[in-house]
């Protein structure tokens, strides 16, 4: 299992032309990237079923947003089997952004993993703590409770679809980055609970990524950091240049 991935999270941005546009650059650009890394995109969700298709075949496509639910009478919901029939790979479940502007509880963000285990649908979990957490030294035991919420009923057959990605709120779109020493600090603590709940080879075949204001040029420090493998990037994803460069940060 390659544990190296880069993804993108475009989050409420590109028109479908510039989407096409990045696609087209990205497959261009593909030839000359690194093979040892797993690349994504999380894409607006008008977007998902057309560039699902179009896509080169090397990049995983992501929904940023799936539905706590099954079919039903849940008017503007999505589900993740209708995600997988589109020809989506992931999800994103429990962006600080959807749990900040969208009230996603902890419980929402374990209803829609199981969905989206059982839809066959993969899941990128986001977690992170805020500011006032992390300066009174609790990042510890909120990313614990983070995971114990949304992990619980999974196996560790599922964790194989599942990734996790250490997002700390204080450096999301803030220009503050967490220092390669923080990451790597807290994706060992997320590699040593996982072990812990799953077991040791869980644990070493789960990409768990860093997220916040991961740029190219600090990305080939953070991703050189213990147990940090790959990025989830907002911002520095918008740009296809920028984003070959982030997929050529490993070393
Ligand atoms: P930025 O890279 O813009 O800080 O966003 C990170 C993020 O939230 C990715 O999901």
């Amino acid at each position: 299992m390659m544990r190296n991935l880069v993804a993108g999270n475009w989050k409420s941005n590109k028109s479908i032309n510039e989407a096409r546009n990045w696609m087209d650059e990205m497959g261009e650009a593909m030839d000359k990237l690194p093979k040892n890394v797993r690349i994504m995109v999380a894409v607006p969700a008008p977007y998902l079923a057309s560039l699902a298709h179009e896509k080169h075949p090397r990049i995983l496509i992501a929904s940023q947003q799936v539905s706590a639910n099954g079919h039903g009478a849940f008017t503007g919901e999505f589900t993740a089997d209708m995600l997988v029939s589109c020809g989506v790979d992931y999800a994103l479940v429990g962006h600080s952004e959807r749990r900040s502007d969208f009230g996603e509880t902890d419980e929402a963000v374990s209803n829609k993993l199981k969905q989206c285990t059982t839809a066959g649908l993969g899941v990128v979990l986001c977690c992170g703590e805020h500011l006032n957490e992390r300066d009174s030294e609790r990042q510890e035991e909120v990313i614990k409770s983070q995971l114990e919420s949304a992990l619980q009923d999974v196996t560790s057959d599922d964790m194989k679809n599942i990734i996790v990605a250490y997002e700390p709120i204080w450096a999301i779109g803030t220009g503050r980055t967490a220092t390669a020493d923080q990451a790597a600090e807290m994706h060992t603590f997320i590699r040593r609970w996982i072990s812990e709940k799953f077991d040791l080879y869980t644990a070493e075949n789960t990409s768990v990524l860093y997220g916040g204001s991961c740029k190219p040029s600090n990305a080939k420090e953070l991703f050189a950091s213990k147990d940090v493998d790959g990025g989830l990037i907002g911002g520095a994803s918008l740009n296809s240049g920028d984003f070959q460069s982030l997929i050529c940060s490993f070393t």
